[in-house]
C-alpha cells in the first residue's frame, strides 16, 4: 500500500518571510481558502508571538480552516512563544504547535552560544511545555542539513520521548545534496527508536536550486510529511515549491511508493493568486506554473505535440488547471503548426496554398517574436485580397523626421509581374507614399478616411490600417492592410482599395 504524504503548506509563514511578500489578514484568508481547495493537510498560519497582527491573523485563519486541516503556529523553544501560540490556537479544531532550536555546530556555537547538552535540554523542555496546550507538537531541528548525524539522532530521539508527534528535519540553508539529505533521513529512520510512531517531515530551502530534489529524496527515504509553499515562495531563494513536489509524487508515485491528496487542478489558480497578492511574478520558464510550462515553440517539438501530446509533454496541462498545451507560432514553427492553427481558426489551406501562406507567415514571423491568431486573421485577409490584386507591393522605403522632407520610394508589381518604381515627397510619410503610388496607378481617387489600430499585443504588434477612397463617380471603396510597420500597412491598405476601384472600373467598361 502506497504511503500517504501529508502536504504541509507554509506559504503563510515561511513564504511570507520572503522580503517584500508580507500580506494582510484578508489576503491570507483568501490564500487559506485556496489552500483548502487544494486540499492540503496542514497549514502553517504564522508566528503568533511575533506581533499582535500575526497573532490575530493566525486566529482568523484557524477559524476559516475549521475541521478541514491542521493549523500550525510557529515558536522558538521559548516559553513565551509557546504560550502565545497555545493561546492563539485555542480556536483551532486541530491545533499544532511547532517548536524547535538550531542543532548544527554553526547554530549552537555562533547563534545560540549553547552546548549540545543545553540544546538537548531546551528541546525536551520546549516539547513538554507545548504539550500543555495541545497533543500535536511538531519539533524542528533547525539547520539539520548541516548537523552531525549522531547528535541529530540524539535530539530526535529525545523529543520523541518527550512527546513530539512530528519531527521536522529542515535543510534550513539549502546546503545539502539530494543523496546526502536522503541518507540523513534514512539514518534517522534506522537509528532512532520509536521514529516509526511519529511523522517525519522534510522542509527544504532552494539556495542551490535543489529544494524539490531534496524533498523527494527525503520522501524516498521514509519521510511522510512534506513542507512547501506555493510558487516556492520563501526566505532567500525560497522553499520547496508545492506544485513541483506534488506533481513529482504524482508522476513517480510507484517508485516513491507515495501519493498525496492534493487536488492538482487547483494548482494554477493557487499560483496566480499568490503571485497577484504578493506581487512576486512567476518566471515564464518556472516548472508546472510558468507561462511557458506547456508552450511549444520549435518546429520539431510542435510537430511531435500535434501528433501526440506526450512526445514533449509529461503532464497534461488540464491536470494542473493550466488549460491546454500551447503551440507558440514563431519563426521556428513549421507548416504543421501553422496548418493546425489555421484549421482551428476555420481556414483550410493545402498544398501550394499552404506553401504560399507559410512563406507569408515566415516573413511576418521574422519581424515579430510571436504570431498570434489575430495576426493570422490579418494574413489570411490579406492573402485573399492579394489573389484579386492588379498591383502588389514589392517594396516601400521612406525617409522622414524633423527637419527632413518626407520622401517615399515605392516599387509595385503589375498583374504581368512588371516592376514599376516611383518616388515622391509629401506632407508626411503616408502622403509621400500615396503620391508615389498614384504616379504608378494612375486612377482618379479621393482619400476620405484613414484609421490605424493595433491588432495584437506588445511593442511588435501588427498595426492594421483601414481606409476609404472615392472614385470620380463618388463610389466608395474600402481597403485594409496589416503589418508590424504602419507605413507598410498604409501602403497595403491603399493598394487594396485601388485594386478594388480598378476592378470595378474594368467591369463597368465591359
Ligand atoms: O527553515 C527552517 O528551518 C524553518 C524552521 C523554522 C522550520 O523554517
Ligand atoms: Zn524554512
Amino acid at each position: 500500500m502506497a504511503r500517504k504524504i501529508q502536504i504541509f503548506d507554509t506559504t503563510l509563514r515561511d513564504g511570507e518571510q520572503s522580503p517584500g511578500a508580507s500580506m494582510n489578514t484578508a489576503e491570507k484568508l483568501e490564500i487559506t481558502r485556496q489552500l483548502l481547495r487544494l486540499n492540503v493537510d496542514v497549514i502553517e498560519a504564522g508566528f503568533p508571538v511575533s506581533s499582535p497582527g500575526d497573532f490575530a491573523s493566525v486566529q482568523a485563519i484557524a477559524r476559516e480552516v475549521g475541521d478541514n486541516a491542521t493549523v500550525v503556529g510557529l515558536t522558538r523553544a521559548v516559553h513565551k512563544d509557546i504560550d502565545s501560540a497555545g493561546e492563539c490556537l485555542k480556536v483551532a479544531k486541530y491545533p499544532r504547535i511547532q517548536t524547535g532550536i538550531g542543532v548544527s555546530p554553526s547554530h549552537m556555537r555562533d547563534k545560540l552560544r549553547i552546548t549540545e547538552e543545553q540544546c538537548l535540554e531546551r528541546a525536551v523542555d520546549a516539547v513538554k511545555y507545548a504539550k500543555r496546550y495541545t497533543s500535536d507538537v511538531q519539533f524542528y531541528c533547525e539547520d539539520a542539513g548541516r548537523s552531525e548525524y549522531e547528535f541529530l539522532a540524539k535530539v530526535v530521539q529525545a523529543v520523541i520521548e518527550a512527546g513530539a508527534t512530528v519531527v521536522n528535519i529542515p535543510d534550513t540553508t539549502g546546503y545539502s545534496l539530494p543523496d546526502e539529505y536522503g541518507r540523513r533521513i534514512k539514518y534517522l529512520m534506522e537509528h532512532v527508536r520509536g521514529i516509526e510512531n511519529v511523522t517525519v517531515s522534510v522542509h527544504c530551502h532552494n539556495d542551490l536550486g535543489m529544494a524539490t530534489a531534496l524533498s523527494l529524496a527525503g520522501v524516498a527515504n521514509g519521510a511522510t510529511q512534506l513542507e512547501c509553499t506555493i510558487n516556492g515562495l520563501g526566505e532567500r531563494a525560497g522553499n520547496t515549491a508545492l506544485e513541483e513536489v506534488v506533481m513529482g509524487i504524482k508522476m513517480h508515485g510507484e517508485e516513491l511508493d507515495a501519493y498525496t491528496d492534493i487536488n492538482t487542478k487547483e494548482i494554477m489558480r493557487a499560483s496566480r493568486l499568490v503571485s497577484n497578492i504578493t506581487g512576486f511574478v512567476v518566471a515564464p520558464n518556472k516548472s508546472i506554473v510558468g507561462a511557458n510550462a506547456f508552450a511549444h515553440s520549435s518546429g520539431i517539438h510542435q510537430d511531435g505535440v500535434i501528433k501526440e501530446r506526450s512526445t514533449y509533454e509529461i503532464i497534461d496541462p488540464a491536470e494542473v488547471g493550466a488549460g491546454k498545451s500551447e503551440i507558440v507560432l514563431s519563426a521556428r514553427s513549421g507548416r504543421a503548426a501553422l496548418k493546425m492553427r489555421l484549421d482551428l481558426l476555420g481556414y483550410h489551406f493545402e498544398g501550394a496554398d499552404l506553401d504560399r501562406m507559410y512563406d507569408k507567415f515566415l516573413l511576418l514571423a521574422d519581424k515579430k517574436k510571436e504570431v498570434y491568431d489575430e495576426d493570422l486573421e490579418s494574413l489570411v485577409g490579406e492573402d485573399s485580397r492579394g489573389q484579386e490584386a492588379l498591383y502588389t507591393l514589392k517594396s516601400v522605403q521612406i525617409s522622414c523626421g524633423d527637419p527632413l522632407i518626407p520622401t517615399a520610394t515605392v516599387t509595385l508589381l503589375d498583374a504581368n509581374g512588371v516592376e514599376h518604381v516611383a518616388c515622391s515627397v509629401g506632407t508626411g510619410p503616408v502622403d509621400a507614399v500615396y503620391k508615389a503610388v498614384n504616379q504608378i496607378v494612375d486612377v482618379e481617387n479621393d482619400l476620405t478616411e484613414f484609421a490605424v489600430q493595433s491588432v495584437t499585443r506588445g511593442i511588435d504588434a501588427l498595426g492594421e490600417v483601414s481606409i476609404r477612397v472615392t472614385d470620380a463617380d463618388g463610389e466608395v471603396f474600402t481597403g485594409r492592410g496589416a503589418d508590424s510597420d504602419i507605413i507598410v500597412s498604409s501602403t497595403k491598405a491603399y493598394l487594396h482599395a485601388l485594386n478594388r476601384l480598378l476592378r470595378a472600373a474594368t467591369s463597368k467598361e465591359r
